[in-house]
Formats: C-alpha cells, sequence, structure tokens
C-alpha cells in the first residue's frame, strides 16, 4: 500500500481553483518533493493531507487514513512542519519540545531531539529570543519528536544559513534511510536534487511533471552550452548570430548566452569552428549537464506568474 495516495483532487478557494486535479503516490520509505513557484498549491495540498484543510474534490488516502477524520492513531504516526510556525514564544525549545513529546505515544527523547537538530546550546533558550533560522529548526524538531512514519516538510529550510540548511538535509536524509516516509515542499531545485528520491513539479495546480530528478533531467533538458558574448556582437545581435550555429532556442542575459542542446558535441564544433575562423575568442565556453534547475525552468518558464527563486510566503 502507498504511504500517500492522492487523485483527482480539487481546492476552490471561492473563484480561486487553487488546486486543478492533482493525482500522485508516495511509495513507503519514500522522500518526495513537490516543488513548483509561490502560489503553485504546494501548502494546500500538504495541508488537505495532514488533515488541516478539507478538500473541495479528491480522493486522499495517508497511511491507510482519510486525514479529514483526525484520528488519533493517524496524528501519532505522522510529524508536520507546517510553512509558518506557531510555536508560543515564552518557552524554552526545552520547554515546547516536553509538551509536543508528551503528545505522543512513541517520542524520542529531548536530548535526542536537541542534538539531531543542532539545538543543544539553545535548549535553555526562549523560543521568543532565536533567530528566524534557529525557530525554524524548532519546527523541525517539533517535526519530528513523534518519531513518525510519515513526515511533512512545507519549506523546512527558507531562511536557513548554509550551515543549517546541510544540517536538515542531512538530518532528512537520515530519517529517510532510516524507512521515514517524508513528503517535502521546495522551491530550492538544488534541495529538490539532493533530497527527493522522486519529484513532483506543480504550477497552477496541477502537476506538470514527475519523475525521480535524474529522470527529469536526462529527459526534458539535454546539455547546456554557455559562453561570454564576445566584445564584437552587440545582445541585440546575439540571437541572430548563434541561433543557427547553435540549432535550439538561444537565452542571452547580460553577456551569458546559453542554450540547452541535444548533441553538445556537433554544436560545439560548429560554434568554435565559426569562432577560429572569425578569429573570435569565446571566454567561459562551457558545457554541461543540465541541472534540475533547467528542466525546471523549461517546464515552468512560460506560463508560471510566480518567480521560483523568490523567498516568501504566498
Ligand atoms: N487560506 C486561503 N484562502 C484563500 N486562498 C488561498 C489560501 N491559501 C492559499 N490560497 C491561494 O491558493 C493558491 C495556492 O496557494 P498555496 O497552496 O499557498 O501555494 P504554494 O504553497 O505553492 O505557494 C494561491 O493562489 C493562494 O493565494
Ligand atoms: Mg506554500
Amino acid at each position: 500500500m502507498a504511504a500517500i495516495e492522492v487523485r483527482d483532487l480539487h481546492k476552490h478557494y471561492g473563484d480561486n481553483h487553487a488546486v486543478r486535479g492533482v493525482s500522485f503516490d508516495v511509495r513507503p520509505g519514500e522522500v518526495y518533493a513537490l516543488l513548483g513557484p509561490n502560489g503553485a498549491g504546494k501548502t494546500t495540498v500538504v495541508e488537505i493531507l495532514e488533515g488541516h484543510r478539507a478538500a473541495t474534490s479528491g480522493e486522499v488516502s495517508v497511511l491507510g487514513f482519510d486525514p479529514s477524520k483526525a484520528e488519533r492513531d493517524f496524528r501519532d504516526r505522522i510529524g508536520v512542519v507546517l510553512q509558518s510556525s506557531g510555536v508560543e514564544n515564552e518557552f524554552t525549545v526545552r520547554e515546547v519540545l516536553e509538551i509536543y513529546g508528551s503528545a505522543y505515544r512513541t517520542r524520542r527523547s529531548t536530548e535526542e531531539v536537541l542534538q539531531l537538530t543542532g539545538l543543544e546550546a539553545k535548549a535553555d533558550e526562549r523560543v521568543g529570543s532565536l533567530s528566524g533560522g534557529q525557530r525554524r529548526r524548532v519546527d523541525l524538531a517539533l517535526g519530528i519528536v513523534g518519531t513518525p512514519d510519515l513526515l511533512f516538510l512545507d519549506e523546512p529550510t527558507t531562511g536557513f544559513d548554509p550551515s543549517a540548511r546541510r544540517l536538515a538535509w542531512d538530518l532528512i536524509e537520515e530519517l529517510g534511510a532510516g524507512g521515514t516516509t517524508v513528503l517535502l515542499t521546495t522551491h530550492y531545485l538544488d534541495e529538490a536534487e539532493h533530497l527527493a528520491d522522486r519529484v513532483g513539479v506543480l504550477a497552477h495546480g496541477a502537476l506538470i511533471a514527475e519523475d525521480t530528478p535524474s529522470a527529469l533531467i536526462d529527459g526534458i533538458s539535454g546539455t547546456v552550452v554557455s559562453f561570454q558574448l564576445p566584445e564584437s556582437i552587440a545582445p541585440g545581435d546575439a540571437v541572430a548570430t548563434f541561433g543557427p550555429l547553435i540549432d535550439a532556442p538561444v537565452r542571452v542575459s547580460g553577456r551569458l548566452v546559453e542554450a540547452t542542446v541535444e548533441h553538445s558535441t556537433s554544436v560545439v564544433q560548429r560554434l568554435t569552428g565559426w569562432a577560429v575562423e572569425q578569429d573570435i575568442e569565446l571566454a567561459g565556453l562551457s558545457v554541461t549537464r543540465a541541472s534540475l534547475e533547467d528542466v525546471y525552468l523549461q517546464l515552468t518558464d512560460h506560463d508560471a506568474h510566480g518567480d521560483p527563486t523568490q523567498e516568501g510566503t504566498a
């Protein structure tokens, strides 16, 4: 049985059709990332699965439960890190872990959770005195204190500095390796690429692609060829000059010229042949495997209103 089953899920907020017929499964032990720009519907989907919002229509099953019933056995087996936390500011970190932990039948010790989340030094400080990133770690700590079989993480690392992010990644990887099923949302592509066994790309309330990160990268993108625009060529002439040589859509941003191509060898041969003939140096010429970011831009570029790299909540 799948850990999560979603069939033709719809959610309307008044006139806003925020989720438009989404279907996917998450297997037990899998780390699944819902990736998409702000407003795509990620939080709505996740909070329906947590039992925090009601679906307009569709079928959802989470660990075999109907989350809208909010049964004790269901709550006992899931951990939740909401996009925006609501932890009481006046308690210390240790106190909130004790309070929240006591709600679960099988809980991790406070010391273990403090250590897993790198909060040992902050244990006796009040939550209200912590930085945004530290408070997010408290959210993460509360998500895992009940030893969940299934953990929901809605943008878990937004606001983290690089070392805190690395720590959170290690923790999520460790949980995944230990058999915990994880449903994660993120707008950080490197996070999805690093952590997820599979990625579902959500845009405008619909799932527009779903696969392993490497299959998404292999299947959709090809190879990225890029170089600096030579001084002798005006930016306005870049597409006309390089389009025929590259034989794929050319992107120009500032002085960077870039294209995603299928057959990079012949493209590089044409480009370098042309450059040598013209006695032009193609500075910074590089040929790299496309990243999940390239896939994501291809998928969401032309129809997404949100800026996927933009921080914040929608
Ligand atoms: N509680 C709400 N009431 C009304 N509209 C909402 C509510 N929550 C989200 N929306 C709208 O639903 C759409 C999807 O939002 P959300 O699920 O938060 O997306 P994401 O998490 O991908 O940024 C957006 O257009 C948003 O404005
Ligand atoms: Mg959200």
